[in-house]
Order: C-alpha cells, then sequence, then structure tokens
C-alpha cells in the first residue's frame, strides 16, 4: 500500500481511524475521529468518505460518524466467534434463567478477555462488560481462567507486566498472580472478588478445549458479598455442555 509522506500506509491509516471506535465511543464526528487517529483533518475526511462510501462506516443526517452495518456484518462471519457464541447460548441463558446475574463468554484475544455474549436480568446488579468489550486477564474472573489455561508464553507475557491496577482489589503483583493462576488451575474455576470493580465478585468456569486450553470462559457477575455456590454449580454443568456441542460437528 502507497505511504503517507509520514511512513504509514494506507491500511494502518485505516485501522487507526476503525479503532477510535470504542465500546463507551461508538458515535463521534468526523474532525474526532481524525484527532484520536493523529490524522491531517484533511487524510481523515478523505478516509472517514470512503469508508462511509463502502459502508464500513456509517454518517447520520447531522454528519455524525459510527461504525456500519456492513463491517458488522462481515466481522460476525467470522466463524470461530460464531461457533463459539452458538455452542454456549443455550447453556448461558439456562445459567442466566436460574442464577438471575449477569451471564457471560469471554475468549482471550491479544492478551485480554474480549467478551461474545452477554446476558442480563433486570434485576442484575452493576456489570461493566460490554459485549465486544474488553477487560484485562488479570483483573477479572474470565480473564483469570483464560489465563490460567492458556499457553504458558501468554502466561508469561502478561505476568511480565504491567498488571494496570483497576480497583482497590486488583492483584497488581506477579507472584499474588501466579498463585491465583494455580488455584484457578486447581480448583477448575475463578472467583474475583472486587477485581474489576468492588462491588461485584466475578465467578468464571473454562470451556476445555481437547489440548485443555480454555477455548473460552462463562462467567456470572454476582453482588460482592453473595455465595458463590449455585452460580458454580450451573457454570460448571454449562461447561460440559458446551463443551460437547463445540466437539459436535456444526
Ligand atoms: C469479572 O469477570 O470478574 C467481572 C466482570 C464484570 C464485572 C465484575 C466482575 O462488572
Amino acid at each position: 500500500m502507497a505511504n503517507s509522506p509520514s511512513g504509514d500506509s494506507v491500511t494502518d491509516r485505516i485501522v487507526r481511524v476503525l479503532e477510535t471506535f470504542t465500546p463507551s465511543r461508538s458515535v463521534q464526528t468526523a474532525a474526532e475521529v481524525g484527532r484520536r487517529a493523529g490524522l491531517p483533518a484533511s487524510t481523515a475526511h478523505r478516509i472517514v468518505g470512503d469508508l462511509v462510501e463502502a459502508g464500513l462506516l456509517d454518517r447520520d443526517g447531522e454528519g455524525r460518524i459510527s461504525v456500519g452495518l456492513r463491517l458488522w456484518e462481515l466481522a460476525t462471519r467470522s466463524s470461530h466467534v460464531l461457533r463459539v457464541r452458538q455452542a454456549a447460548l443455550p447453556a448461558m441463558e439456562r445459567v442466566q434463567a436460574r442464577v438471575r446475574e449477569h451471564t457471560q463468554l469471554a475468549i482471550l484475544e491479544q492478551d485480554e478477555a474480549l467478551f461474545l455474549e452477554r446476558l442480563s436480568d433486570p434485576r442484575a446488579g452493576a456489570n461493566i462488560t460490554r459485549i465486544a468489550g474488553r477487560l484485562p486477564l488479570h483483573a477479572s474472573s474470565s480473564g483469570l481462567v483464560l489465563l490460567a489455561f492458556a499457553e504458558p508464553a501468554v502466561q508469561e507475557r502478561v505476568l511480565g507486566g504491567p498488571l494496570r491496577r483497576v480497583s482497590a482489589s486488583t492483584p497488581t503483583d506477579p507472584a499474588a498472580v501466579r498463585r491465583k493462576l494455580a488455584e484457578v488451575r486447581r480448583l477448575g474455576h475463578a472467583i474475583a472478588p472486587g477485581y474489576i470493580e468492588e462491588v461485584s465478585t466475578g465467578v468464571a468456569v473454562p470451556v476445555r478445549d481437547d489440548a485443555g486450553r480454555a477455548a473460552a470462559a462463562l462467567s456470572v457477575v454476582l453482588p460482592r458479598d453473595a455465595v458463590p455456590a449455585l452460580a458454580l454449580e450451573e457454570l460448571h454443568r454449562a461447561a460440559l455442555e458446551v463443551e460437547r456441542a463445540l466437539r459436535s460437528p456444526l
């Protein structure tokens, strides 16, 4: 791809434009996109215009830009994510109906937990996860499960830090996180009291593949002092069901 005077390729600039959209910032003006992508205004306007024309971005009547349905359509066809989500949904619905708290599905993606699905109850408590949002591995129950059953190289890279403090209860000492990962492997689940926000406790189990790695994590977000026994029982049962569904051909 042709390079700009600053040396970055057209692809780099398009990726930077798309990455300015986050779970909490889904609508922006073209000028904001340009500023956040570190692009000159004219370049940003041209790239945004091209992407709108291609349907990858949308522009509303007031000129505000958001991610286009065409981009969602293409990305949702990613067969792996679709397969994991479809395999997990019936079991997640059962967990959610019985526990009546947020039930979530995450996979490991570039050293973070990426959330593919979240089912909620109107009466369920606080939850900061968003579908297509990410959480740090060391600071969430889903992340700890994904990390505990990940390749050793991933564990070493993440433990090498920095381990960001998200709440006052987030473990940020690599030795403490290493001990927690050993506990998760021993117990087969993770309990993360207040790690991501003080008011809640995340509880997660792995969905294991044939190699014993975590293909995904299933989790429930409980009020901080809730007893996790029912959630754990339901999650373990759900994980077995999802593992079976993933093993059978579509
Ligand atoms: C967790 O997975 O530990 C978790 C996720 C979202 C929350 C709280 C805890 O809001």
